[in-house]
């Protein structure tokens, strides 16, 4: 994976009881990272027993500074060893591997007002966009639905607390119906959170008749454990076996298998391959209903098998 570098461990910050911020910093010589675009992410390595569990990552520090990356992140109750070792084993020190940025939710800059609605840890893409809304003299408000995670805690979220832009809903949901129905004309909203808070965006803006096309989501999925599975790289010549706690992706990548990938949580595409043989189970929010029926193709990002052999186009 000639696309990762390595990069050091400068901070770990206690953000809440279940969130963690890590300050990461270039190593081998190199003064700073890649510049990046606000609600960029990156992939970072972990290194857990006899694999690496890679995750996408949203970069929370000012895209202008590339002295530094910062990502939060969330202990996730059911983990397949990435958040879990960055919470109970990633020290200040520790090299880690990383990606470049990749961008999936760019704010639109044409927008009259930007809207961004929080669930939890998903207010990490949009402390990226905050710098860039303030130096653009933007309009904006940001609200964050959570009951633990306090805005006023990110450093990243600090130099905007004062604006009275950011709103905190701690027990109460906001009311989107009456959030939606306030804004101006030409606003975009950007949601980042659980499904059920995407879902419920989506039907207030339908009632009010907005245009989808003015509604936009990041979903921070990972890759879920399941059974154990065979996968064939079949122009490749390669047979790995998918553990319990990796992804076919990550297994394929452990193999030396040629992948591309981008969100690595089963949105963006660009990981899809044909499936010649098998049966998958489809664990992805991009294929639609036909080509899940038809099992022509799997995410090997999330997807996992119901038979014991998947072989794929690779
Ligand atoms: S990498 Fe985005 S869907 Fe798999």
């Amino acid at each position: 994976m000639s696309r990762f570098m390595k990069a050091r461990v400068a901070a770990v910050d206690q953000i809440s009881s279940s969130v963690r911020r890590l300050t990461l910093v270039p190593i081998d010589g190199a003064p700073s990272f890649t510049p990046f675009s606000p609600g960029s992410h990156i992939v970072l390595g972990i290194p857990g027993e006899g694999r690496v569990c890679r995750n996408a990552y949203s970069l929370i520090s000012p895209p202008d500074d590339t002295s530094h990356y910062c990502i939060a992140v969330r202990r996730q109750p059911v983990s397949r060893g990435g958040s879990e070792a960055i919470h109970s084993r990633v020290q200040v020190g520790d090299e880690l591997e990383l990606s470049p940025p990749s961008n999936l939710f760019l704010p639109h800059w044409q927008a009259r007002h930007h809207l961004m609605l929080a669930g939890g840890i998903g207010i990490t893409p949009f402390l990226s966009y905050l710098p860039e809304l303030a130096r653009r003299g933007a309009s904006w408000e940001l609200h964050l639905r959570s009951q633990d995670l306090d805005a006023a805690r990110f450093p990243e979220a600090a130099p905007y607390l004062a604006s009275g832009n950011i709103t905190q809903h701690r027990l109460e949901r906001p009311n989107l119906q009456a959030l939606l129905a306030r804004q101006p004309l030409g606003t975009h909203v950007y949601i980042c959170g659980p499904q059920a808070m995407i879902d419920a965006v989506h039907a207030a803006a339908a009632s009010l008749n907005w245009s989808l096309s003015r509604i936009h989501h990041e979903v921070f999925a990972a890759p879920m454990p399941g059974t154990p599975f065979t996968a064939v790289a079949r122009n490749s010549e390669v047979e790995v076996e998918v553990g319990a706690e990796e992804s076919l992706l990550e297994a394929l990548e452990r193999s030396g298998v040629e992948t591309t990938s981008l969100c690595r949580g089963g949105v963006c595409g660009q990981c899809r391959v044909e499936l010649l043989e098998g049966e998958a189970e489809h664990r992805d929010g991009f294929l639609n209903e036909q080509e899940r029926a038809s099992q022509c193709c799997v995410m090997p990002c999330v997807s996992r098998a119901r038979s014991a052999r998947l072989v794929l186009d690779l």
